[in-house]
């Protein structure tokens, strides 16, 4: 049987990962041009932003009342412990964290994140009471390589392996071709379809078909303004994580708005 358009269903997630950007003051001031720019935009679109770790709790207590979440950038796989320099995700969730980033592509390009760690922190988020966004994509050598589908492919079942559908159905999936990322070459709306329409088969083979139709896969790799809504009108593409474009409240919002 025919499932009904998947895209009606799922509500449009727009997440800001503002990367190792702006102090407490900057974060303050961006955060209040935010809640201007989008107290309008209040049931069509879920709207997250990820601060660095050091802007948490204020940011939190200046998004209180907003319709505006706020989402760690990472965590650690354990509780608590001897880990220097590491966040765990209870403490995320205890500054008023409702979604952690985890396994993007900075992450495992500078920092060692393989999909196994994406798998325990997945785990930790959720004891967490939290929700993962979980970051995929493939490097530009692997594109040119054709192996674009089979690199997305191990990434998700690697990250995914072990959860039961009906956690699995809250969970964010977040498509970021790294060749996308920060350089302003945006993959083609065709391209990102593709790759979207191939991960929810993925998410069907794992779990099931209505499980795969309820989870949300963003794009990432510079979202402008100018070039969201081509994106967003896309079957499968239900929202977006933006890096340099969410360190502007105009761009931002802007592209927020963008979801026709
Ligand atoms: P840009 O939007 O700067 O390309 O970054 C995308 C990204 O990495 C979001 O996580």
């Amino acid at each position: 049987m025919a499932l009904p358009s998947a895209s009606l269903a799922r509500r449009c997630f727009i997440a800001g990962n503002w990367k190792m950007n702006k102090t407490v003051a900057d974060s303050l001031t961006l955060v209040r041009e935010l809640r201007n720019a989008i107290s309008q935009v209040r049931d069509r679109v879920e709207v997250a932003i990820a601060p660095p770790f050091t802007a948490l709790h204020p940011v939190a207590r200046a998004l209180e009342d907003s319709n505006i979440a706020l989402a760690g950038q990472n965590c650690h796989a354990s509780d608590s412990g001897a880990f220097t320099g590491e966040i765990a995700a209870p403490m995320l969730k205890e500054l008023g964290c409702s979604y952690v980033i985890l396994g993007h592509s900075e992450r495992r390009q500078f920092f060692g994140e393989t999909d196994a760690g994406v798998n325990r922190k997945t785990a930790a988020v959720l004891k967490a009471g939290m929700l993962p966004i979980i970051c995929v994509g493939e490097t530009l050598e692997e594109r040119e390589g054709g192996k674009t589908l089979s690199v997305v492919e191990t990434q998700v079942k690697g990250c995914l392996q072990g959860f039961a559908a009906a956690e699995g159905a809250k969970f964010v999936i977040a498509y970021e071709p790294v060749w996308a990322i920060g350089t302003g070459k945006v993959a083609t709306t065709r391209q990102a379809q593709e790759v979207h329409a191939h991960i929810r088969a993925l998410l069907t083979g794992i779990w099931n078909a209505d499980t795969a139709q309820q989870i949300r896969i963003q794009y990432g790799g510079s979202v402008k303004p100018d070039n969201a809504a081509e994106l967003l009108a896309q079957t499968d593409i239900d929202g977006a994580l933006v890096g340099g474009a969410s360190l502007k409240a105009a761009d931002f919002s802007a592209i927020v708005k963008a979801k026709g």
